[in-house]
Formats: C-alpha cells, structure tokens, sequence
C-alpha cells in the first residue's frame, strides 16, 4: 500500500487507480517547483518587458482564433513584450487535458516544439473535437495525440511521448497548470492578463488593432517615465 498523506490540503483529489484495485489518494505538491507556463521566445526577452498572460484551451476554437493576432502583436513589439502562455483544458472538451498533456510533453522533450506543436493543435483543432472523437476509447485518442504531435518534437521520440503519457509527472504537470489557471479566476478561454491585471472579456479573442491599443500606452508610459526620471533635479 501507498502511504496515505492525509496532511491538509494536498489532500484535494481521490482517484481509483484503473490498474490496480486500490484507492490512492494523490498527494499534490503546491507550489510547483517551476513557474506554471510556457515563455515563448524564451531567451530573447527584456526583464522590465510588460507581461501578457495568455490562457488557452489546445481545443478551443476562440483561443485558436486568438492566436494569430496575439502572435503579429508580439512581433510587432519583439522583446518589450513577452508572452507566457498558461493550459486550462476545459471540462466540457472532451479531449482538452489529453491535448494539454502533450504539450507539457513535447515542452519537456523539446521546448521549442511547444509552440509550434500548439499551433498544428490550432490547425487541426476537428480532429479532436467531441463530436469527431464521440466513439474513441480513451487510449485511441491517446495513440492519436502521440502521432499527430511527434513530428513537430521529433519523429526520433515517438517512443519516448508515448511513455511519457504514462508518466505521472506529466499528468501532475498538466493538473498544476489547471489549478493555476483556476486560482488566478480564470474560467473560460481565451482569457488575458497584462502585468498581472485581467483583461476584460473573457473568452472572446483580440483583433491586432485591440493589443496595439493595450499595449501601445504601456509600452511609451514606461518609456515616458524613464524619461521623467533622468530629467528629475535631485
Ligand atoms: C524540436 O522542435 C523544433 C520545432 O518543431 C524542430 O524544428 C526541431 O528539429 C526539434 N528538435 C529536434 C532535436 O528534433
Ligand atoms: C459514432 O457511432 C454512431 C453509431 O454507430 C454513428 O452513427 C456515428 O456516425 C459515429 N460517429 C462518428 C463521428 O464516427
């Protein structure tokens, strides 16, 4: 047997193991080691840059929506602007925390295929709609996600995907970046945060003319204080 840990709050969730015939009662260990989150860009980044928050749903058609004009934005402002995009898999997409999961797979793997990998799931979005999976097990969802997503990883880790879909530390990844988006209030998808501040309207994506306008005052609001600064008689 498992040792049960019943201390406190860790204590949020029982589940039946489906292989074996006990009840384990999962211990989750709050806070993650790791900021919750994908940076993308990573590396190319200005540590005083305004922070956009990106909350997405892999299967959610508005966050796929949202994206592209997201994406030109961040272009537009390079490294003044960065981009850390947090998973809420929705409860009513049936396969959202399956295509969740491999993308903490394929950051795990090779991080500079999560976005990449992100954007086919964008594409190809049908295929894994509740309708389109409504008489697929579980498993063959599964082998449908590790082949559809290993060749933006590498075709070289097949393998190594698939396994990791049977690891529990890609499950609790996956779970961390649920109970993060939900502590932060988030409920639907897609939903913004800009230095910390929800943006309001949930759920319904941004045109590129909509982040210019957020992100344009901010942008010469810090370079106007800069500016204020040298200007300063001490
Ligand atoms: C990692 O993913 C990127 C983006 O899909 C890809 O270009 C690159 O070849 C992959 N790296 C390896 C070692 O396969
Ligand atoms: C699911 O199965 C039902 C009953 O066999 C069938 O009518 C339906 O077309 C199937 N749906 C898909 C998407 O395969």
């Amino acid at each position: 047997m498992e040792k049960l840990n019943l201390s406190a709050l860790a204590f949020l969730c029982i589940f039946l193991s489906s292989s074996r015939n006990w009840i384990t009662i999962q211990a989750q260990s709050l806070p993650p080691a790791k900021f919750d989150g994908f940076l993308y860009r990573s590396g190319r980044v200005d540590p005083d840059a305004i922070l956009i928050e990106a909350f997405y749903d892999p299967v959610c058609p508005d966050s796929r929506d949202s994206w592209p004009p997201l994406k030109l934005a961040l272009d537009h402002y390079g490294p003044r602007v960065s981009l850390r995009l947090h998973l809420l898999p929705l409860p009513y997409h049936d396969n959202a925390y399956v295509a969740s999961r491999a993308l903490h797979i394929a950051n795990l793997l090779n991080a500079s295929s999560t976005f990449p990998l992100m954007e086919q799931f964008f594409k190809y979005q049908e295929k894994f709609y509740n309708d389109q999976t409504i008489n697929l097990s579980k498993a063959s969802v599964v082998k449908q996600v590790v082949d559809f997503a290993t060749p933006a990883v590498g075709n070289f880790l097949h393998s190594e995907f698939k396994t990791a879909f049977n690891d529990r530390r890609t499950d609790l990844k996956t779970r961390v970046s649920f109970k993060f988006s939900a502590s932060r209030g988030v409920y639907g998808t897609p939903a913004f945060y800009v230095n910390g501040f929800a943006l309001p309207d949930v759920g319904s994506p941004l045109d590129y003319n909509g982040w210019r306008k957020i992100i344009d005052p901010l942008v010469s609001a810090k370079f106007d204080s800069r500016l204020d600064l040298l200007h300063t008689k001490f």
